[in-house]
Protein backbone atom coordinates (compact mmCIF):
# COMPACT_ATOMS: atom_id res chain seq x y z
CA UNK A 1 0.00 0.00 0.00
CA UNK A 2 1.15 3.30 -0.67
CA UNK A 3 2.33 5.40 2.30
CA UNK A 4 0.06 7.60 4.51
CA UNK A 5 -0.14 10.85 3.46
CA UNK A 6 0.57 13.30 6.02
CA UNK A 7 -2.05 16.21 6.98
CA UNK A 8 -1.69 17.53 10.37
CA UNK A 9 -4.10 18.65 12.91
CA UNK A 10 -5.70 20.88 9.60
CA UNK A 11 -7.66 19.84 6.40
CA UNK A 12 -6.26 20.83 2.90
CA UNK A 13 -8.34 22.58 0.33
CA UNK A 14 -9.04 19.27 -1.37
CA UNK A 15 -9.67 17.44 1.67
CA UNK A 16 -12.32 15.54 0.35
CA UNK A 17 -10.34 14.41 -2.54
CA UNK A 18 -7.75 13.11 -0.68
CA UNK A 19 -10.28 11.10 1.81
CA UNK A 20 -11.51 9.45 -1.35
CA UNK A 21 -8.15 8.22 -1.96
CA UNK A 22 -7.73 6.48 1.44
CA UNK A 23 -11.51 5.05 0.69
CA UNK A 24 -10.53 3.35 -2.50
CA UNK A 25 -7.07 1.93 -0.52
CA UNK A 26 -9.26 0.82 2.38
CA UNK A 27 -11.32 -0.48 -0.24
CA UNK A 28 -8.64 -2.69 -2.05
CA UNK A 29 -7.89 -4.01 1.63
CA UNK A 30 -11.27 -4.55 2.72
CA UNK A 31 -12.58 -6.46 -0.51
CA UNK A 32 -9.03 -8.36 -0.33
CA UNK A 33 -10.07 -9.67 3.40
CA UNK A 34 -13.49 -10.63 1.89
CA UNK A 35 -12.33 -12.82 -1.04
CA UNK A 36 -9.82 -14.61 1.70
CA UNK A 37 -12.83 -15.49 4.17
CA UNK A 38 -15.17 -15.95 1.60
CA UNK A 39 -17.61 -13.96 3.22
CA UNK A 40 -18.49 -9.78 2.46
CA UNK A 41 -17.22 -8.17 5.87
CA UNK A 42 -19.62 -6.10 7.99
CA UNK A 43 -19.84 -3.12 9.95
CA UNK A 44 -22.03 -1.94 12.65
CA UNK A 45 -22.75 1.63 13.59
CA UNK A 46 -23.78 3.34 17.01
CA UNK A 47 -25.00 7.14 17.39
CA UNK A 48 -25.53 7.98 20.95
CA UNK A 49 -26.01 11.66 20.40
CA UNK A 50 -28.09 14.51 19.38
CA UNK A 51 -29.53 15.00 15.55
CA UNK A 52 -25.74 16.54 15.23
CA UNK A 53 -24.19 13.18 15.98
CA UNK A 54 -26.66 11.21 13.76
CA UNK A 55 -25.59 13.31 10.76
CA UNK A 56 -22.03 12.52 11.75
CA UNK A 57 -23.14 8.86 11.77
CA UNK A 58 -24.34 9.04 8.61
CA UNK A 59 -21.14 10.13 7.29
CA UNK A 60 -19.46 7.63 8.50
CA UNK A 61 -21.63 4.88 7.55
CA UNK A 62 -21.29 6.61 3.52
CA UNK A 63 -17.46 6.16 3.92
CA UNK A 64 -18.00 2.49 5.22
CA UNK A 65 -20.15 1.22 2.81
CA UNK A 66 -17.76 3.14 0.10
CA UNK A 67 -14.98 1.05 1.87
CA UNK A 68 -16.96 -2.23 0.90
CA UNK A 69 -18.38 -2.84 4.03
CA UNK A 70 -21.98 -3.92 4.50
CA UNK A 71 -24.11 -2.29 7.32
CA UNK A 72 -25.55 -4.81 9.95
CA UNK A 73 -27.68 -4.28 12.83
CA UNK A 74 -26.00 -7.11 14.94
CA UNK A 75 -22.92 -5.94 17.04
CA UNK A 76 -22.04 -9.69 17.17
CA UNK A 77 -22.05 -10.49 14.00
CA UNK A 78 -19.64 -7.08 13.11
CA UNK A 79 -15.86 -6.75 11.59
CA UNK A 80 -15.96 -3.05 12.32
CA UNK A 81 -18.17 -1.13 15.01
CA UNK A 82 -17.87 2.65 15.48
CA UNK A 83 -19.64 4.34 18.52
CA UNK A 84 -20.44 8.14 18.03
CA UNK A 85 -20.48 9.01 21.23
CA UNK A 86 -22.28 12.18 23.60
CA UNK A 87 -21.29 12.98 26.67
CA UNK A 88 -23.88 16.02 27.82
CA UNK A 89 -25.12 13.95 30.86
CA UNK A 90 -23.21 11.61 32.43
CA UNK A 91 -25.29 8.72 32.27
CA UNK A 92 -24.45 8.78 28.25
CA UNK A 93 -20.79 8.07 29.67
CA UNK A 94 -21.53 5.17 31.18
CA UNK A 95 -23.42 3.22 28.89
CA UNK A 96 -20.56 3.20 26.53
CA UNK A 97 -17.73 2.10 29.00
CA UNK A 98 -20.96 -0.64 29.55
CA UNK A 99 -20.84 -1.71 26.01
CA UNK A 100 -17.03 -1.35 25.71
CA UNK A 101 -16.61 -4.21 28.02
CA UNK A 102 -18.63 -6.49 25.85
CA UNK A 103 -16.96 -5.29 22.58
CA UNK A 104 -14.10 -6.79 24.12
CA UNK A 105 -14.88 -9.92 24.26
CA UNK A 106 -16.51 -10.44 20.66
CA UNK A 107 -13.46 -8.83 19.54
CA UNK A 108 -11.18 -12.24 21.14
CA UNK A 109 -13.63 -14.57 18.09
CA UNK A 110 -12.76 -11.91 15.18
CA UNK A 111 -9.18 -11.54 14.23
CA UNK A 112 -10.84 -8.72 11.64
CA UNK A 113 -12.12 -6.89 14.17
CA UNK A 114 -11.43 -3.40 14.01
CA UNK A 115 -12.79 -1.21 17.08
CA UNK A 116 -13.50 2.99 16.38
CA UNK A 117 -14.64 5.16 19.18
CA UNK A 118 -15.58 8.84 18.08
CA UNK A 119 -17.79 11.71 19.12
CA UNK A 120 -17.91 14.25 21.87
CA UNK A 121 -17.10 12.01 24.44
CA UNK A 122 -13.25 11.42 22.59
CA UNK A 123 -12.75 15.11 23.11
CA UNK A 124 -12.08 14.76 26.75
CA UNK A 125 -8.60 13.94 27.94
CA UNK A 126 -9.81 11.37 30.66
CA UNK A 127 -12.20 9.61 28.74
CA UNK A 128 -9.26 9.14 26.16
CA UNK A 129 -6.64 7.91 28.82
CA UNK A 130 -9.49 5.64 30.68
CA UNK A 131 -9.71 4.06 26.50
CA UNK A 132 -5.87 3.83 26.72
CA UNK A 133 -5.89 1.98 29.74
CA UNK A 134 -8.56 -0.21 30.58
CA UNK A 135 -10.01 -0.82 26.92
CA UNK A 136 -6.84 -1.37 25.00
CA UNK A 137 -8.44 -3.60 22.05
CA UNK A 138 -9.79 -0.10 21.07
CA UNK A 139 -8.21 0.36 17.42
CA UNK A 140 -9.48 4.14 16.54
CA UNK A 141 -10.45 6.89 18.43
CA UNK A 142 -11.23 10.54 17.03
CA UNK A 143 -12.89 13.40 17.97
CA UNK A 144 -15.53 16.00 16.59
CA UNK A 145 -13.40 18.24 14.77
CA UNK A 146 -11.75 15.79 12.35
CA UNK A 147 -14.39 13.54 11.18
CA UNK A 148 -13.72 14.19 7.68
CA UNK A 149 -10.45 12.04 8.31
CA UNK A 150 -12.06 8.90 8.94
CA UNK A 151 -10.74 7.23 6.09
CA UNK A 152 -7.62 7.96 6.57
CA UNK A 153 -7.63 6.95 10.32
CA UNK A 154 -9.10 3.57 8.96
CA UNK A 155 -6.34 3.44 6.52
CA UNK A 156 -3.65 4.06 8.88
CA UNK A 157 -5.36 1.54 11.12
CA UNK A 158 -5.12 -1.44 8.61
CA UNK A 159 -1.76 -0.71 8.62
CA UNK A 160 -0.75 -0.52 11.94
CA UNK A 161 -1.46 -2.81 15.00
CA UNK A 162 -1.29 0.17 17.78
CA UNK A 163 -4.49 2.14 19.09
CA UNK A 164 -4.83 5.82 16.56
CA UNK A 165 -5.81 8.43 18.78
CA UNK A 166 -6.43 11.64 16.69
CA UNK A 167 -7.94 14.25 18.72
CA UNK A 168 -8.17 17.93 17.61
CA UNK A 169 -8.43 20.69 20.58
CA UNK A 170 -10.67 22.88 17.72
CA UNK A 171 -10.78 23.92 14.09
CA UNK A 172 -12.18 26.71 11.69
CA UNK A 173 -12.70 24.15 8.39
CA UNK A 174 -15.22 23.10 7.45
CA UNK A 175 -14.93 19.88 4.78
CA UNK A 176 -17.69 19.40 2.16
CA UNK A 177 -18.51 16.83 -0.10
CA UNK A 178 -18.12 13.92 1.96
CA UNK A 179 -20.10 11.01 1.12
CA UNK A 180 -22.98 10.00 3.37
CA UNK A 181 -25.73 7.45 3.72
CA UNK A 182 -29.21 8.60 5.17
CA UNK A 183 -31.22 6.31 7.42
CA UNK A 184 -34.44 7.75 5.52
CA UNK A 185 -34.39 8.02 1.90
CA UNK A 186 -37.49 11.03 2.20
CA UNK A 187 -36.49 12.79 5.17
CA UNK A 188 -32.99 14.29 6.06
CA UNK A 189 -30.97 16.47 8.81
CA UNK A 190 -28.79 19.30 7.24
CA UNK A 191 -26.35 20.88 8.99
CA UNK A 192 -26.17 24.50 8.73
CA UNK A 193 -23.65 25.12 11.11
CA UNK A 194 -21.06 23.75 13.58
CA UNK A 195 -20.06 24.19 17.25
CA UNK A 196 -21.40 26.74 20.13
CA UNK A 197 -20.13 30.18 21.60
CA UNK A 198 -22.92 30.43 24.31
CA UNK A 199 -21.54 28.43 27.23
CA UNK A 200 -24.04 27.86 29.16
CA UNK A 201 -22.36 27.44 32.26
CA UNK A 202 -23.96 23.87 32.82
CA UNK A 203 -23.20 23.18 29.56
CA UNK A 204 -19.93 21.00 27.93
CA UNK A 205 -21.31 21.06 24.36
CA UNK A 206 -18.78 24.37 23.48
CA UNK A 207 -15.94 22.14 25.13
CA UNK A 208 -16.56 19.15 22.77
CA UNK A 209 -18.14 20.74 19.64
CA UNK A 210 -15.38 23.91 19.43
CA UNK A 211 -16.24 27.63 18.25
CA UNK A 212 -19.16 28.07 16.61
CA UNK A 213 -18.91 28.25 12.08
CA UNK A 214 -21.63 28.62 9.67
CA UNK A 215 -21.58 26.79 6.29
CA UNK A 216 -21.72 29.14 3.75
CA UNK A 217 -25.45 29.57 2.04
CA UNK A 218 -24.29 28.51 -1.41
CA UNK A 219 -22.73 24.57 -0.01
CA UNK A 220 -26.31 24.25 1.99
CA UNK A 221 -28.45 25.17 -0.82
CA UNK A 222 -26.86 22.96 -2.93
CA UNK A 223 -27.19 20.38 -0.73
CA UNK A 224 -30.64 20.60 -0.19
CA UNK A 225 -31.45 20.95 -4.04
CA UNK A 226 -29.20 17.77 -4.03
CA UNK A 227 -31.51 16.25 -1.23
CA UNK A 228 -34.90 17.28 -3.32
CA UNK A 229 -33.61 15.93 -6.47
CA UNK A 230 -32.73 12.71 -4.48
CA UNK A 231 -36.67 12.46 -3.30
CA UNK A 232 -36.26 14.20 -0.01
CA UNK A 233 -39.26 15.79 1.29
CA UNK A 234 -38.55 16.86 4.41
CA UNK A 235 -35.27 18.62 5.58
CA UNK A 236 -34.12 19.89 9.26
CA UNK A 237 -31.81 22.20 9.56
CA UNK A 238 -29.19 21.48 12.15
CA UNK A 239 -26.72 23.53 14.73
CA UNK A 240 -26.49 24.17 18.56
CA UNK A 241 -28.16 27.73 17.79
CA UNK A 242 -29.30 28.46 14.85
CA UNK A 243 -30.81 31.91 15.23
CA UNK A 244 -27.27 33.08 15.08
CA UNK A 245 -26.82 31.03 11.93
CA UNK A 246 -24.48 33.23 9.32
CA UNK A 247 -23.03 36.31 11.59
CA UNK A 248 -19.42 35.52 11.70
CA UNK A 249 -19.23 34.58 7.51
CA UNK A 250 -17.75 36.75 5.25
CA UNK A 251 -21.05 37.88 3.90
CA UNK A 252 -23.33 37.88 6.56
CA UNK A 253 -26.75 36.66 6.15
CA UNK A 254 -29.39 35.78 8.93
CA UNK A 255 -31.34 32.31 9.63
CA UNK A 256 -34.37 34.27 8.48
CA UNK A 257 -32.80 34.69 5.12
CA UNK A 258 -31.69 31.64 4.71
CA UNK A 259 -34.55 30.05 5.53
CA UNK A 260 -36.50 32.37 2.57
CA UNK A 261 -33.69 30.97 0.10
CA UNK A 262 -34.34 27.32 1.32
CA UNK A 263 -38.38 27.96 0.83
CA UNK A 264 -38.01 28.79 -2.91
CA UNK A 265 -36.10 25.02 -3.49
CA UNK A 266 -38.41 23.27 -5.42
CA UNK A 267 -39.47 19.48 -4.31
CA UNK A 268 -39.27 20.03 -0.67
CA UNK A 269 -42.15 20.65 1.45
CA UNK A 270 -41.03 20.07 5.15
CA UNK A 271 -38.54 22.37 6.73
CA UNK A 272 -37.75 21.86 10.16
CA UNK A 273 -34.81 23.35 12.28
CA UNK A 274 -33.77 22.49 15.71
CA UNK A 275 -31.76 24.52 18.14
CA UNK A 276 -33.51 27.98 18.54
CA UNK A 277 -31.57 30.01 21.83
CA UNK A 278 -34.62 32.49 22.56
CA UNK A 279 -32.03 34.72 22.80
CA UNK A 280 -31.24 35.31 19.45
CA UNK A 281 -34.91 34.65 18.23
CA UNK A 282 -35.82 37.41 15.98
CA UNK A 283 -39.02 39.13 14.99
CA UNK A 284 -37.68 38.34 11.00
CA UNK A 285 -37.82 34.89 11.96
CA UNK A 286 -41.36 35.03 13.54
CA UNK A 287 -42.16 36.53 10.18
CA UNK A 288 -40.72 33.84 7.67
CA UNK A 289 -42.21 30.97 9.75
CA UNK A 290 -45.68 32.97 9.56
CA UNK A 291 -45.85 33.70 5.99
CA UNK A 292 -44.27 30.18 5.05
CA UNK A 293 -46.03 27.49 3.31
CA UNK A 294 -42.92 25.00 3.81
CA UNK A 295 -41.91 25.82 7.67
CA UNK A 296 -43.60 23.19 9.92
CA UNK A 297 -45.80 24.65 12.57
CA UNK A 298 -43.16 23.73 15.21
CA UNK A 299 -40.57 25.55 17.66
CA UNK A 300 -38.29 23.71 19.89
CA UNK A 301 -36.99 26.75 22.92
CA UNK A 302 -35.20 25.58 25.32
CA UNK A 303 -36.31 27.43 28.12
CA UNK A 304 -33.78 25.75 30.97
CA UNK A 305 -35.06 27.37 33.94
CA UNK A 306 -38.22 29.35 34.93
CA UNK A 307 -36.26 31.32 37.19
CA UNK A 308 -34.72 34.52 36.19
CA UNK A 309 -31.67 34.08 39.25
CA UNK A 310 -31.24 30.36 37.70
CA UNK A 311 -31.39 31.30 34.26
CA UNK A 312 -28.43 34.11 35.14
CA UNK A 313 -26.44 31.85 36.65
CA UNK A 314 -26.60 29.08 33.65
CA UNK A 315 -25.71 32.36 31.37
CA UNK A 316 -28.93 32.16 29.51
CA UNK A 317 -29.13 35.80 28.85
CA UNK A 318 -33.07 36.54 28.75
CA UNK A 319 -35.24 36.23 32.66
CA UNK A 320 -38.45 34.67 33.15
CA UNK A 321 -40.50 37.46 31.79
CA UNK A 322 -38.44 37.73 28.38
CA UNK A 323 -38.76 34.28 27.78
CA UNK A 324 -42.77 34.51 28.52
CA UNK A 325 -42.95 37.55 26.44
CA UNK A 326 -41.50 35.99 23.48
CA UNK A 327 -43.38 32.53 23.54
CA UNK A 328 -46.91 34.32 23.97
CA UNK A 329 -45.77 36.91 21.02
CA UNK A 330 -45.31 33.50 18.87
CA UNK A 331 -48.33 31.94 19.75
CA UNK A 332 -50.20 35.26 18.77
CA UNK A 333 -48.54 35.41 15.35
CA UNK A 334 -48.77 31.56 14.38
CA UNK A 335 -51.23 30.26 16.60
CA UNK A 336 -51.25 26.76 15.35
CA UNK A 337 -47.73 26.14 16.38
CA UNK A 338 -46.79 23.79 18.93
CA UNK A 339 -43.69 24.95 21.00
CA UNK A 340 -41.71 22.73 22.89
CA UNK A 341 -38.93 22.92 25.17
CA UNK A 342 -35.91 21.40 27.66
CA UNK A 343 -35.75 22.21 31.21
CA UNK A 344 -32.91 21.27 33.69
CA UNK A 345 -34.15 20.53 36.97
CA UNK A 346 -31.31 20.57 40.00
CA UNK A 347 -29.17 22.96 38.57
CA UNK A 348 -26.78 24.33 42.07
CA UNK A 349 -28.07 26.43 43.93
CA UNK A 350 -31.68 25.63 42.88
CA UNK A 351 -34.58 25.94 45.51
CA UNK A 352 -38.33 24.62 46.07
CA UNK A 353 -38.90 28.28 44.89
CA UNK A 354 -37.23 28.43 41.66
CA UNK A 355 -38.69 25.09 40.75
CA UNK A 356 -42.05 26.57 41.06
CA UNK A 357 -41.05 29.65 38.90
CA UNK A 358 -40.33 26.73 36.09
CA UNK A 359 -44.04 25.50 36.91
CA UNK A 360 -45.01 28.56 36.59
CA UNK A 361 -43.64 29.00 33.31
CA UNK A 362 -44.74 25.53 31.93
CA UNK A 363 -48.42 26.77 33.41
CA UNK A 364 -48.52 29.95 31.10
CA UNK A 365 -46.39 29.02 27.87
CA UNK A 366 -48.56 25.67 27.92
CA UNK A 367 -46.21 23.23 26.08
CA UNK A 368 -47.09 20.42 23.91
CA UNK A 369 -44.14 18.64 24.56
CA UNK A 370 -41.14 18.71 27.06
CA UNK A 371 -37.46 17.03 27.90
CA UNK A 372 -37.15 17.17 31.27
CA UNK A 373 -33.08 16.26 32.35
CA UNK A 374 -31.84 16.01 35.80
CA UNK A 375 -29.02 18.62 36.51
CA UNK A 376 -25.54 16.87 35.90
CA UNK A 377 -22.65 17.81 36.89
CA UNK A 378 -19.82 17.77 33.68
CA UNK A 379 -16.17 18.71 34.68
CA UNK A 380 -14.50 21.84 33.23
CA UNK A 381 -18.24 23.71 33.20
CA UNK A 382 -18.19 26.67 35.11
CA UNK A 383 -21.86 25.31 36.90
CA UNK A 384 -19.67 22.12 38.07
CA UNK A 385 -17.69 24.77 40.40
CA UNK A 386 -20.30 26.08 42.10
CA UNK A 387 -21.28 25.51 45.59
CA UNK A 388 -24.97 24.18 46.70
CA UNK A 389 -25.17 21.35 44.13
CA UNK A 390 -28.86 19.72 45.36
CA UNK A 391 -29.03 16.83 46.76
CA UNK A 392 -30.16 13.76 45.04
CA UNK A 393 -33.43 12.81 46.48
CA UNK A 394 -34.52 16.93 46.22
CA UNK A 395 -33.71 16.98 42.88
CA UNK A 396 -35.90 13.50 42.24
CA UNK A 397 -38.88 15.40 44.12
CA UNK A 398 -39.48 18.53 42.12
CA UNK A 399 -38.41 16.80 38.93
CA UNK A 400 -41.66 14.27 39.36
CA UNK A 401 -43.14 17.07 40.18
CA UNK A 402 -42.67 18.97 36.94
CA UNK A 403 -42.43 16.16 34.80
CA UNK A 404 -46.52 15.62 36.06
CA UNK A 405 -47.36 19.03 35.45
CA UNK A 406 -45.36 18.76 31.41
CA UNK A 407 -47.02 15.55 30.95
CA UNK A 408 -50.64 16.95 31.88
CA UNK A 409 -50.67 20.23 30.33
CA UNK A 410 -48.84 18.29 26.97
CA UNK A 411 -52.33 15.85 27.11
CA UNK A 412 -54.60 18.87 27.27
CA UNK A 413 -52.89 20.61 24.38
CA UNK A 414 -52.92 17.65 22.29
CA UNK A 415 -56.25 16.99 22.52
CA UNK A 416 -57.63 20.63 21.15
CA UNK A 417 -56.94 19.08 17.61
CA UNK A 418 -58.36 16.02 17.84
CA UNK A 419 -61.19 15.51 15.44
CA UNK A 420 -58.92 18.01 12.89
CA UNK A 421 -57.70 17.01 9.52
CA UNK A 422 -54.24 17.15 9.71
CA UNK A 423 -51.53 16.62 6.88
CA UNK A 424 -48.88 14.08 7.83
CA UNK A 425 -45.65 12.74 6.26
CA UNK A 426 -45.59 8.92 6.73
CA UNK A 427 -42.47 7.96 7.90
CA UNK A 428 -42.74 3.50 8.95
CA UNK A 429 -44.42 0.63 9.81
CA UNK A 430 -45.23 0.98 13.25
CA UNK A 431 -42.71 -1.41 15.20
CA UNK A 432 -45.83 -2.76 17.39
CA UNK A 433 -48.56 -3.39 14.83
CA UNK A 434 -47.38 -3.41 11.08
CA UNK A 435 -51.01 -2.80 10.06
CA UNK A 436 -50.13 0.89 11.13
CA UNK A 437 -48.07 3.55 9.67
CA UNK A 438 -46.78 6.02 12.12
CA UNK A 439 -46.31 9.48 10.85
CA UNK A 440 -45.93 13.08 12.13
CA UNK A 441 -47.61 16.39 11.68
CA UNK A 442 -46.55 19.23 10.73
CA UNK A 443 -46.30 20.37 14.18
CA UNK A 444 -44.37 17.68 15.48
CA UNK A 445 -46.73 15.40 16.80
CA UNK A 446 -46.32 11.63 16.03
CA UNK A 447 -49.88 9.51 14.56
CA UNK A 448 -50.50 6.08 13.95
CA UNK A 449 -53.22 5.28 11.05
CA UNK A 450 -54.02 2.16 9.05
CA UNK A 451 -52.20 2.54 5.50
CA UNK A 452 -50.63 0.27 3.25
CA UNK A 453 -46.29 0.63 3.59
CA UNK A 454 -46.71 2.59 -0.20
CA UNK A 455 -47.85 5.65 1.90
CA UNK A 456 -44.61 6.20 3.52
CA UNK A 457 -42.47 9.05 2.46
CA UNK A 458 -45.61 10.45 1.19
CA UNK A 459 -47.95 13.41 2.62
CA UNK A 460 -51.20 11.76 3.80
CA UNK A 461 -54.41 13.45 4.24
CA UNK A 462 -55.43 11.94 8.18
CA UNK A 463 -57.99 13.08 10.21
CA UNK A 464 -56.90 12.45 14.27
CA UNK A 465 -59.59 10.39 16.10
CA UNK A 466 -58.20 9.97 19.11
CA UNK A 467 -55.75 11.89 21.51
CA UNK A 468 -53.74 9.05 23.62
CA UNK A 469 -51.71 11.56 25.62
CA UNK A 470 -48.13 11.69 23.65
CA UNK A 471 -49.49 10.91 20.46
CA UNK A 472 -52.93 10.58 18.07
CA UNK A 473 -54.51 7.39 16.30
CA UNK A 474 -56.05 8.71 12.85
CA UNK A 475 -57.58 7.59 9.71
CA UNK A 476 -56.78 8.07 6.34
CA UNK A 477 -58.94 10.21 4.41
N1 LIG B 1 -28.06 23.72 21.87
C1 LIG B 1 -29.24 23.29 22.45
C2 LIG B 1 -29.13 22.15 23.42
C3 LIG B 1 -28.11 21.09 23.29
S1 LIG B 1 -28.03 19.95 24.61
C4 LIG B 1 -29.82 24.46 23.21
O1 LIG B 1 -29.16 25.36 23.60
O2 LIG B 1 -30.98 24.39 23.46
C5 LIG B 1 -29.70 19.42 24.78
C6 LIG B 1 -30.27 19.66 26.14
O3 LIG B 1 -29.56 18.93 27.10
C7 LIG B 1 -30.20 21.09 26.64
O4 LIG B 1 -31.22 21.89 26.13
C8 LIG B 1 -30.30 20.92 28.12
O5 LIG B 1 -31.63 20.97 28.57
C9 LIG B 1 -29.74 19.53 28.36
N2 LIG B 1 -28.44 19.62 29.05
C10 LIG B 1 -27.31 20.18 28.61
N3 LIG B 1 -26.34 20.09 29.55
C11 LIG B 1 -26.89 19.43 30.60
C12 LIG B 1 -26.41 19.04 31.89
N4 LIG B 1 -25.18 19.32 32.29
N5 LIG B 1 -27.26 18.39 32.71
C13 LIG B 1 -28.53 18.11 32.34
N6 LIG B 1 -29.03 18.47 31.15
C14 LIG B 1 -28.23 19.13 30.28
FE1 LIG C 1 -25.09 24.07 25.36
FE2 LIG C 1 -26.10 26.48 25.68
FE3 LIG C 1 -24.68 25.94 23.49
FE4 LIG C 1 -27.08 24.86 23.81
S1 LIG C 1 -26.62 27.04 23.59
S2 LIG C 1 -25.24 23.82 23.16
S3 LIG C 1 -27.20 24.52 26.01
S4 LIG C 1 -23.93 26.01 25.58
FE1 LIG D 1 -24.29 14.99 22.90
FE2 LIG D 1 -22.43 16.08 21.46
FE3 LIG D 1 -24.93 16.30 20.71
S1 LIG D 1 -22.49 16.04 23.66
S2 LIG D 1 -26.02 16.28 22.63
S3 LIG D 1 -23.79 14.44 20.86
S4 LIG D 1 -23.33 17.82 20.44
Amino acid sequence: MADAINIENTAAENESDIQYQYIEKCREYVCSIADKTGRPLKAFSKCMGCQMNAKDSEKLIGILKLMGYEMTEEESEADFVIYNTCTVRENANLKVYGRLGMLGTLKKKNRFMKIAMCGCMMQEADVVEKIKKSYSFVDIVFGTHNIFKFAQLVYNSFNSDGMIIDIWKDTDKIVEDLPSERKYSFKSGVNIMYGCNNFCSYCIVPYVRGRERSRKPQDIINEVKQLSADGVVEIMLLGQNVNSYGKNLDEPITFAQLLREIEKIEGIKRIRFMTSHPKDLSDELILVMKESKKICRHLHLPLQSGSSRILEKMNRRYTKEDYIKLAAKIRREIPDIALTTDIIVGFPGETAEDVMETIDVVRQVRYESAFTFIYSKRTGTPAAQMENQVPENEVKENFNMLLKEVQDIAAEEMKKITGSEQEVLAEMVNEQDSSLITGRLSNNSIVHFKADKSVIGTICKVRLIECKGFYYIGELI
